[in-house]
């Protein structure tokens, strides 16, 4: 099983690099990729972690040497955000990055699961697939925007005020991945009870959990260790379904045709060897998060209008 990241030098690509050396399966192997000239260092430095992963780096504008004989590959390449952006104010930087490493993508391994870190996902997703699209090697269920971080940041804070152990806790996180388009559905939580009020302290709370990283790091750049945390989470998905491992459901921002909900929307999915195997069903909305998810239809169809209207 290889696994590419691109985008390996930054803090995002770095850390997950560390997590995935650290387990993937014995024989997995590892490559890294950045402009960065610091990656084949980068590598070096994982090398001498006694994992039986193989470890590579490349750097340099072309990417194929990466890319080649990819089974997943992993896009964190882009800049972040500072104190008083939003995720939208990457568009103009990350958009061509995101198309260009799509490109890449689609001229030396075309059959790979990709998974999509850069932000703004709502966005980026969209722009990869029209990409892969204009290649004529589109395959919806093999691309994936990582929305995961939703999730565990959930599960930290619903551990926290529920004195419980986060690694008991599932919630299911909707929609997409900025502000309000990020719809945690509390009301699904098995054998927790929240209060109304707890439900809109932690809905805002979920939704504002990056631009509060960003703020706390004052201009340093946004959330890097818990998003390669994420990520390394979901990648690990992906190899157990790549590896014929039966009944992994992930929740992660894809394309589907649901009539009620945007072309691209997060959502649970059943994995296989070829990607999303089946949409799993979203389950009974609350009141709250029904009001709610209404709200966000226009934002997030607004993200995924502009992408598209990159592409053309
Ligand atoms: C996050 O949720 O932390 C990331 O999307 C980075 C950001 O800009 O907030």
């Amino acid at each position: 099983m290889k696994i590419v990241i691109l985008g390996a030098a930054g803090g995002i690509g770095q850390g997950l690099a560390l997590l995935l050396k650290a387990q993937l399966p014995v024989g997995s192997e590892l490559a890294l990729y950045d402009v960065n000239s610091i990656t084949p260092g980068v590598a070096v430095d994982l090398s001498h972690i006694p994992t039986d992963v193989t470890v590579n780096g490349f750097s340099g504008k072309d990417p194929t040497l990466a890319l080649l004989g990819a089974d997943i590959v992993l896009i964190a390449a882009g800049i972040a955000r500072k104190p008083g952006m939003a995720r939208s104010d990457l568009f103009d930087v990350n958009a061509g990055i995101v198309r260009k490493l799509t490109e890449d993508i689609a001229h030396t391994c075309p059959k790979a699961l990709v998974g999509i870190i850069t932000n703004p996902v709502n966005s980026t997703v969209v722009i990869s697939a029209e990409t892969f699209k204009k290649a004529g090697v589109y395959n919806k269920n093999k691309l994936f925007g990582i929305t995961t971080l939703d999730i565990i940041r959930a599960r930290s804070f619903i551990a926290k005020l529920k004195n419980k152990v986060s690694e008991n806790i599932k919630v299911p996180v909707i929609g997409g991945h900025s502000g309000v388009t990020i719809l945690p559905l509390l009301s699904q939580i098995p054998d927790i009870s929240l209060t109304e009020s707890e439900i809109k302290t932690l809905t805002q709370s979920i939704q504002n959990a990056g631009t509060e990283v960003v703020k706390a790091k004052e201009g340093g750049g946004s959330a890097t260790l818990s998003m390669a945390y994420a990520a390394a989470l979901f990648c690990f998905s992906l190899v157990r379904a790549l590896n014929g491992e039966k009944g992994i459901v992930e929740y992660a921002y894809v394309e589907s045709d649901r009539k009620q909900y945007p072309r691209f929307f997060a959502q649970p999915v059943l994995l296989n060897e070829n990607g999303i195997a089946e949409y799993k069903e979203i389950g009974a909305l609350s009141a709250f998060e029904q009001k709610h998810l209404e709200k966000i239809l226009d934002e997030l169809n607004k993200d995924i209008g502009l992408a598209e209207q990159f592409n053309q």
